[in-house]
C-alpha cells in the first residue's frame, strides 16, 4: 500500500495562467523519488532529499531508474461506445455518424455486450496511459451502468454520461423527452459522486436534441449543478449550417447550448473549430472548457483547431481523442497530431504546453485539478511509467537529444501506447506492459 518510487519525474506544480507559457512552469526531476500511501501522494523529492523526509521501513522500494513518471494521461473527449468502429472509410461528420456511428451504437442496446466492450474500452484506456476521461456513452441507460461498473472495478477517476437524442438519429436510437429524463436522473443517482465516478449530462448535439430535450438537460442542471456536461459544438460547416436552420432564433451555435443553461465551469464543448467571435467570448465569460480533438479533426476533415486564439481569449483547453473519429487512443499520438495542426497555422505547440494540456491542463479543463493532474501532496496516485525509447528509431534519435525538451519532444513525436510500460491507478499498478 506504501511505495517509495525512484525515477525521474515530469509535471506542472500549478495552474498556468497562459499555457503558451508552459516551458518556464515545468518541474523535471532527473533523479526524484515519490512517496504514496494508500492511493494518495504522499510526496515527490529529490533522491538527496529523502532521508530526513521518510523512513526506509515503512515502504515498498520501486526502482524504476531509467524511466520518466508522469501524471495520468487525461482525455477529455472519447466515445465508449465507438471503440468497434474506429477507421472507418470516406465520410464527413453527418455522412459518418449516419453511415457507421449510429449502427454501431445500436449494439449497445445488449447489455451482455455492452458489458465486454467496457472493459475492453477502459483497458485500453489504461493501455495508453490515460487514468481519467470524459466519457460519452451511447443513448442506453444499461449500457451506461455498465461503463461506471467497469470503471469503478479499475478504480479509475472517469466522468461519464448516457448520450441523450430525440430526433434525427435511427428510431433504435431515439428517445421520449421523458424517458431521457428519467433515465439521466436514475443514472445520477446511482453514480454521480460514487468514489472516484461522476456524471455528465450529454446531450449528444443541438441537431440531434429538440428545444424540448434541451429544455430538460437544462432542468437536470439546476436540480444537479454539482454534475458535468458535455457536447459537441462547431465541428464541420454542414453541421454549423443545420444548426442555424433547425435553431433560427439564436445568434450562432454556442448560442443553443447557453440559452438552455448549459454552458459554465462544468462544461466542455468538443472541437469548436469554426467559432465566430460572440463564441469565443461566451465560451470565456462562462469558463467553459474545450477538448481539443486533433486526431478526429484531421480523420473527418473537419477543420484545424486554432489553439492561438483560444489563449487569446483565455479559454481552458483540454486534449480529446475522440474515439471513434479519432483515430488512436494514445493521448502521444494525440499531441503529435496537435503539433501538426498548431503547424499548419504557424503556432509551435511546445512540449511543455503540449504535455500541460494532456495532465494538469486536462484536469483543469475538468475542474478536477484538486484531485488529479500532478504530483502535488495530497493529489490522487494516477501516474504513468515511460520508457522513451522502446524502438530503434526512437533509440538512435535519443542519443541526438541535447536536454529534455528534445528528449520529450521525440518521445512526444515518435511515441505511441509501447512507450507506457506501467500505468498506476488510485495507487496501485492498474497495467503492465510485459512485450518489448
Ligand atoms: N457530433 C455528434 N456526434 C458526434 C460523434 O459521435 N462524433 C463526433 N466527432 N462528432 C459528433
Ligand atoms: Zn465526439
Amino acid at each position: 500500500m506504501r511505495y517509495a518510487i525512484r525515477a525521474a519525474f515530469f509535471d506542472f506544480p500549478a495552474r498556468l495562467i497562459d499555457a503558451a507559457q508552459a516551458s518556464s512552469h515545468a518541474r523535471y526531476i532527473e533523479d526524484g523519488v515519490l512517496l504514496i500511501d494508500h492511493g494518495k501522494i504522499i510526496q515527490l523529492l529529490g533522491w538527496e532529499e529523502r532521508t530526513q523526509v521518510f523512513d526506509w521501513e515503512e515502504y515498498e522500494y520501486l526502482d524504476l531508474r531509467g524511466k520518466v513518471i508522469f501524471p495520468g494521461f487525461i482525455d477529455t473527449h472519447i466515445h465508449f461506445p465507438q471503440i468497434g468502429m474506429v477507421g472507418s472509410w470516406g465520410e464527413q461528420l453527418l455522412e459518418w455518424l449516419e453511415e457507421y456511428t449510429f449502427p454501431a451504437e445500436i449494439d449497445y442496446q445488449d447489455r451482455a455486450f455492452a458489458t465486454e466492450m467496457a472493459a475492453k474500452f477502459l483497458d485500453q484506456c489504461l493501455e495508453n496511459g490515460t487514468t481519467t476521461a470524459l466519457i460519452f456513452g451511447s443513448v442506453h441507460e444499461g449500457a451506461t451502468d455498465a461503463l461506471f461498473e467497469a470503471a469503478e472495478r479499475r478504480e479509475m477517476r472517469i466522468i461519464a454520461g448516457k448520450v441523450m437524442m430525440d430526433r434525427f438519429v435511427p428510431d433504435a436510437l431515439c428517445e421520449e423527452v421523458a424517458e431521457s429524463y428519467q433515465q439521466t436522473k436514475n443514472l445520477i443517482e446511482r453514480w454521480h459522486n460514487k468514489g472516484r465516478l461522476s456524471y455528465a449530462l450529454t446531450p449528444r448535439f443541438a441537431p440531434t436534441s429538440t428545444p424540448e430535450l434541451l429544455t430538460a438537460v437544462g432542468q437536470l442542471k439546476q436540480e444537479y449543478p454539482d454534475v458535468w456536461l458535455q457536447t459537441h459544438l462547431s465541428e464541420n460547416p454542414q453541421e454549423i449550417a443545420w444548426v442555424k436552420e433547425l435553431f433560427p432564433d439564436h445568434q450562432d451555435y454556442l448560442s443553443v447550448y447557453h440559452h438552455y443553461g448549459l454552458t459554465g465551469p462544468r462544461s466542455v464543448f468538443a472541437h469548436c473549430l469554426h467559432l465566430e467571435e460572440a463564441e469565443w467570448q461566451c465560451l470565456a465569460r462562462s469558463d467553459s472548457a474545450i477538448s481539443f480533438c486533433p486526431t478526429s479533426n484531421l480523420f473527418l476533415g473537419s477543420g484545424l483547431f486554432n489553439l492561438r486564439k483560444a489563449h487569446q481569449h483565455n479559454v481552458k483547453i483540454g486534449m480529446g481523442t475522440d474515439i471513434g473519429a479519432g483515430t488512436s487512443f494514445s493521448l502521444l499520438r494525440t499531441l503529435s497530431e496537435a503539433y501538426k495542426v498548431q503547424q499548419l497555422q504557424h503556432y509551435a505547440l511546445t512540449v511543455a504546453e503540449a504535455f500541460y494540456h494532456a495532465t494538469l491542463g486536462g484536469a483543469v479543463s475538468l475542474s478536477l485539478d484538486d484531485k488529479v493532474g500532478n504530483f502535488l501532496p495530497g493529489k490522487e496516485a494516477d501516474f504513468i511509467v515511460i520508457d522513451c525509447e522502446v524502438t530503434p528509431l526512437q533509440s538512435l534519435r535519443q542519443a541526438r537529444c541535447r536536454d529534455i525538451w528534445e528528449r520529450l519532444f521525440v518521445l512526444m513525436t515518435l511515441g505511441d501506447e509501447r512507450n507506457i510500460r506501467q500505468t498506476w491507478v488510485n495507487g496501485r499498478c492498474a497495467f503492465q506492459r510485459h512485450d518489448n
